[in-house]
C-alpha cells in the first residue's frame, strides 16, 4: 500500500487525517486540492511531501492554465520540509519539455524514494546495532514510516529492519502533540508490522531515558542543514536534550533529499507556525478558554552538538566525530 501514487492522471493519497480509524484514499484532481491536502496534513512527512510537490506540478502541467502560479502555490504550501520545494523544483525544471516529461520526473522521484527507504532501513539498522547492541529499546517521535514516505519509511524503516533481524525489544512512541502523528500513525504502522511498542506522552521521553528504559532515540528530519543542525517535528529538541543527559545515541534517519547544504544552520530555517485551534482544542472540542492566545511552532531545531549520527540512503554522517553533511 503506497501513501502516494499517480493513478488515472492524478495524485492518489491516503487521507492521513482520518487514520487510524479509516483508511480512505483520495484523488487530487486540481491544484487547489493538492495545496489543501498538503496544508491540512492529509499528505505529510518530508519525503512524501517531495513526491506530492512533484506530482502536483505534473498535475498542473497536464491541466494547463497558469502553471507558474500553480508551481508557486504548491511550493509554498508548507515552508519547513525542504523536500517540498525540492520536489516542486525538480519537476518544474521539465515544464518546457511538456507534461509527459514533468510526470516522468515526478515518477522518478517516487521510485527513488522507494529505493531510498530500503537503503535507510538497512544502514540505520546496521548503525544502531553498532551503537546500542542487542535487543534494543528505541524511542521515536512523530511518524517516519511508510505514511511519511511512499512506503516503508526513514527512521521507522530502520526500526522495522531491526525488528526483522530480531534486534528490537520495543519502541516507545511519543504521541507528538498537537496533531498526534505518533499516537495516530506510528502506533498504527507498528501494529500492522507486528512490532512491540508502547505509547508515551511527549513530555515523558526525557524522564524515561533517565530511568534507563531507552537505548537510543531514532527519528526523522524535515531539513538537515549544512552544519548538521536537524529541523524536525516540535518535541524533537526535548528528546535530544534527554538523550544527551542520559548518555544515549540520538540518531536521525532521512534521505539525501532532506539534506539542504544551501542552508547553513537551523537559525536560517523558516519554521511553520500553525493554527491556534490545533492547541486550544482537542478532537473538535475547545479545551482552552475562548480567545486564548497560542504559540504553535510545528517544528524545532536540534543543534548538531546533540546529534550522534545522521543516516541517509547513501551514507552515515558521524556528527559526533566531526563529520558534516
Ligand atoms: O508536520 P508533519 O507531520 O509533516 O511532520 C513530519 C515530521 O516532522 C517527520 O518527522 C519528518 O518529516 C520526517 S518523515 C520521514
Amino acid at each position: 500500500m503506497r501513501t502516494i501514487d499517480w493513478v488515472d492522471g492524478c495524485p492518489l493519497i491516503i487521507d492521513q487525517t482520518l487514520l487510524p480509524d479509516d483508511v480512505h484514499f483520495i484523488s487530487l484532481s486540481t491544484v487547489e486540492e493538492v495545496v489543501t491536502a498538503i496544508r491540512r496534513l492529509a499528505v505529510r512527512g518530508a519525503p512524501a511531501l517531495g513526491v506530492a510537490g512533484a506530482m502536483g506540478v505534473a498535475l498542473a502541467a497536464r491541466l494547463g492554465g497558469d502553471v507558474d502560479d500553480a508551481v508557486r502555490r504548491i511550493r509554498s504550501a508548507r515552508p519547513t520540509a525542504v523536500n517540498l520545494a525540492w520536489g516542486v523544483d525538480r519537476a518544474a525544471a521539465h515544464l518546457a519539455e511538456g507534461p509527459a516529461a514533468v510526470l516522468a520526473e515526478a515518477l522518478a522521484i517516487r521510485d527513488a524514494e522507494l529505493i531510498a527507504s530500503h537503503e535507510m532501513g538497512r544502514r540505520g539498522a546496521d548503525l544502531l546495532q553498532e551503537l546500542a547492541g542487542e535487543r534494543m529499546r528505541i524511542l521515536t517521535h512523530c511518524n517516519t514510516g511508510g505514511l511519511a514516505t511512499v512506503e516503508y519509511g526513514t527512521a521507522l524503516a530502520a526500526v522495522r529492519s531491526l525488528h526483522e533481524r530480531g534486534g528490537l525489544a520495543e519502541v516507545l512512541v511519543s504521541e507528538t502533540r498537537p496533531l498526534l502523528q505518533g499516537a495516530r500513525l506510528t502506533t498504527w504502522e507498528l501494529r500492522e508490522s507486528g512490532v512491540a511498542h508502547r505509547l508515551i506522552a511527549d513530555s515523558a521521553g526525557p524522564y524515561l531515558m533517565a530511568q534507563g528504559l531507552v537505548d537510543a532515540v531514532v527519528l526523522g528530519a524535515d531539513r538537515i542543514c549544512a552544519n548538521g543542525d536537524v529541523v524536525n517535528k516540535i518535541g524533537t529538541y526535548a528528546h535530544a536534550l534527554g538523550a544527551q543527559a542520559a548518555g544515549i545515541p540520538f540518531v536521525v534517519v532521512a534521505p539525501e533529499s532532506t539534506v539542504d547544504c544551501e542552508t547553513k544552520s537551523g537559525a536560517d530555517v523558516d519554521i511553520e507556525d500553525r493554527d491556534a485551534n490545533e492547541l486550544s482544542g482537542f478532537g473538535g472540542r475547545r479545551t482552552a478558554p475562548s480567545g486564548t492566545v497560542t504559540l504553535n511552532p510545528a517544528f524545532d531545531v536540534t543543534p548538531h552538538t546533540l546529534v550522534t549520527a545522521i543516516v541517509t540512503d547513501t551514507r552515515v554522517i558521524r556528527i559526533d566525530r566531526g563529520d558534516r553533511p
